[in-house]
């Protein structure tokens, strides 16, 4: 099947069984500064799993785009790639496991309005308890999957590996069903119970794996499991029961409803009805690689090393154009700078295919043609990526020379480190001309200094996450509903026409880009202030209603700029103040805006939580435009602060 059809069949049969299909959020989180990216299709709704209610329902699905930046070096293989798109359904508080797990099982083998997958091929894991932070084994998944297998003809044994993950030692024996522990079987966005932060919710999971056959290689144990990295089996889908968040004394509490989170990868399941592992040769990929056989005069699948550099370079620029059409620019930092590592290490292995001219804008054509129908955005951007990866690889390719000149230079002492620190020359480049040359290069010295800076580029992500995350609730929601206040006060000091055209909040501040062409004077900013203390000051309710599009519409429901909306659609409204107040400039809503949320209760938390002022109280409605400045044409963009 084609990547168009497995979506299709998946959300027609969710949409069969009461599901409403949301459209995928952007591939850059916007009401979620602790992650860069959006990772997984539970992300956009973490807010409806802790037990807000959702405006579509308790049903829930859709195909999420998705990039994990961790991955960037896992690529190569048949299966990893850092863009995907994550097939979700959720139950937000109502059915459970014993709906999800025989649904999943009829979409992955009915032949009818599923994919047709053979049962005998499919494997899959439970949760083996977790003695750590005590939490059960999952019994009751063991006994539907027994089930479900049995009406199948298939015996499913349970094969129990524990949580000593044993499984390389002591291989298949003869099971179908495997369980694992909180390692493997354990789901949040942080990882095992022990490293969730407070907040973070996470459950059990079942996984499912996809038997593609092959010999085993003992290169990664000495017998293969499902979870065994030589490739016979592959993950294809995964449902998390969850139920569970962490508390600040790290204990765990059940989250008001029962949810689940399905998350499927789609090119694996597109794999899969192929009876082929390698996901780079579902269809999606196909216009871009013969572009890349073309241009290079070799054949994909001629050699391993050549094959690699095809699969890095295929997902790298899929990527990147999703990327790119979403409004990233290539950078030194965030974002930017993931998407400047895709574009530059595709260079680097197209350098190797002996591509040495432009070759990147040709090889992203690919994508924006492949994704026309279900994602037009990226061929709408089509211009747009064209020029910005031309742009990039020339000034990567200028930067292998000046690197080339440099070495050079450097004779015989070849400081690797710098070269690639200071030139961002890659440091197995300086490995092969030093070969070349017959120079020897220290390479357990530079390894090491190597180390300690993926070390503390890795430890600031790190921070950036669980930081983030455990102040989700605080700070940033502040923000939230700062940020609204600010636009409406915008609207106030410079008129109707000023609308949102972007947005990126942080804890440490709200950045908003809206339309308007000038600068602004030190009145108007002064007077934004202003208007933004006194809502604050002012105590205005904020609530949260869920109605039709229309009806927002009419109420004049202020529009997030390009988003889509489904029929149903959450708003909220800063203010009225209930008609006993006495002060006459609240009693109509201040502000009313399409918004997921989340928002605090009342402005006045906007002024709660700063520092101690001389009467004791902690009040702070020091709200503060920082900074003024042009965006784009036509765009101006403020950053401002509470404080
Ligand atoms: N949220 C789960 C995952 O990403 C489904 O695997």
């Amino acid at each position: 099947m084609t990547v168009s059809e497995v979506r299709k069949r998946y959300l027609d049969f969710f949409a069969n069984r009461g599901h409403a299909i949301i459209p995928s959020a952007p591939i850059v989180p916007e009401n979620d500064p602790t992650t860069l990216f959006t990772s997984s299709g539970m992300q956009p709704l973490v807010p409806y799993l802790l037990g807000q209610e959702h405006p579509e329902g308790t049903r829930i699905a859709d195909s999420q785009m998705s990039f994990r930046a961790e991955d960037i070096e896992e690529v190569g293989d048949n299966r990893h790639t850092t863009f995907f798109e994550m097939l979700g359904n959720w139950s937000l508080g109502d059915y459970f496991k014993q709906e999800q797990l025989p649904w999943l099982f009829e979409f992955l083998t009915s032949t009818e309005d599923g994919l047709g997958l053979d049962s005998e091929k499919l494997y899959v894991t439970v949760f083996a308890g977790d003695p750590e932070s005590g939490m059960a084994k999952d019994d009751e998944s063991v006994g539907i999957w027994q089930k479900l297998f049995a009406e199948k003809g298939i015996d499913a044994k349970l094969v129990e590996l524990g949580t000593e993950e044993h499984g390389g030692e002591v291989g298949m024996q003869g099971g179908r069903i495997f369980s694992y522990g909180a390692r493997k079987n354990w789901w949040s966005r942080a990882g095992v119970p022990a490293k969730m932060p407070a907040g973070e919710i996470g459950g059990p999971d079942s996984e499912v794996f996809y038997d593609f056959g092959g010999e085993h290689d003992p290169a990664f144990g000495a017998h293969c499991h499902p979870n065994c990295d030589c490739g016979r089996f592959i993950e294809v889908g995964n449902s998390v029961f969850m139920q569970f968040i962490k508390q600040e004394d790290g204990s765990f509490k059940e989250l008001p409803k029962k949810n689940v989170d399905f998350g499927g990868g789609l090119e694996r399941l597109a794999a899969a009805t192929r009876g082929n592992p390698d996901v780079f040769l579902i269809d999606v990929f196909d216009e871009a690689r013969g572009v890349l056989e073309s241009r290079s005069g070799k054949e994909y699948r001629s050699q391993t090393s050549i094959t690699r550099s095809f699969r890095i370079i295929l997902d790298h620029m899929r990527a990147a154009s999703f990327m790119l059409a979403s409004g990233i620019r290539p950078g030194n930092s965030e974002q930017g700078y993931v998407l400047r590592r895709l574009i530059r290490r595709s260079i680097r292995e197209a350098d190797k295919l002996g591509i040495t001219d432009a070759v990147l804008a040709d090889v992203a054509k690919g994508f924006g043609d492949a994704y026309a129908e279900a994602y037009p955005f990226v061929l709408a951007a089509a211009s747009t990526i064209r020029e910005e990866l031309e742009k990039e690889e020339a000034q990567f390719r200028k930067t292998l020379l000046n690197g080339v000149r440099e070495l050079e230079r450097m004779g015989n002492d070849i400081d690797a480190f710098t070269l690639f620190t200071t030139y961002g020359f890659p440091i197995e480049l300086t490995e092969e001309i030093a070969k070349e040359r017959g120079v020897s290069l220290n390479m357990d010295t530079i390894r090491t200094k190597m180390k300690e800076h993926q070390e503390q580029s890795r430890a600031g992500a790190a921070q950036k996450f669980a930081g983030g995350l455990a102040d989700h609730a605080e700070q940033t929601i502040r923000y939230h509903t700062a940020h609204h206040l600010l636009l409406k006060a915008l609207q106030k000091v410079l008129g109707p026409d000023v609308h949102q055209r972007g947005s990126n909040i942080t804890s440490e501040r709200l950045r908003i880009d809206f339309s308007w062409g000038a600068k602004m004077t030190d009145e108007q900013k002064a007077e934004a202030e202003k208007i933004v203390n006194d809502a604050i000051a002012a105590e205005l309710p904020v609530t949260r209603s869920v109605m039709s599009r229309d009806e927002a519409e009419k109420l004049g429901a202020e529009h997030e700029f390009g988003a889509k909306y489904p029929e149903q659609v959450s708003v909220y409204s800063v203010g009225p103040k209930d008609a006993t107040d006495e002060d006459p400039k609240f009693a109509e809503a201040y502000s009313i805006e399409f918004c997921g949320g989340p928002h605090v209760g009342n402005t006045r938390e906007l002024g709660e939580g700063g520092p101690m002022q001389p009467d004791g109280s902690r009040a702070r409605t020091h709200f503060k435009i920082q900074k003024e400045e042009a965006s784009s044409a036509g765009v101006r963009r403020i950053k401002a602060v509470i404080r």
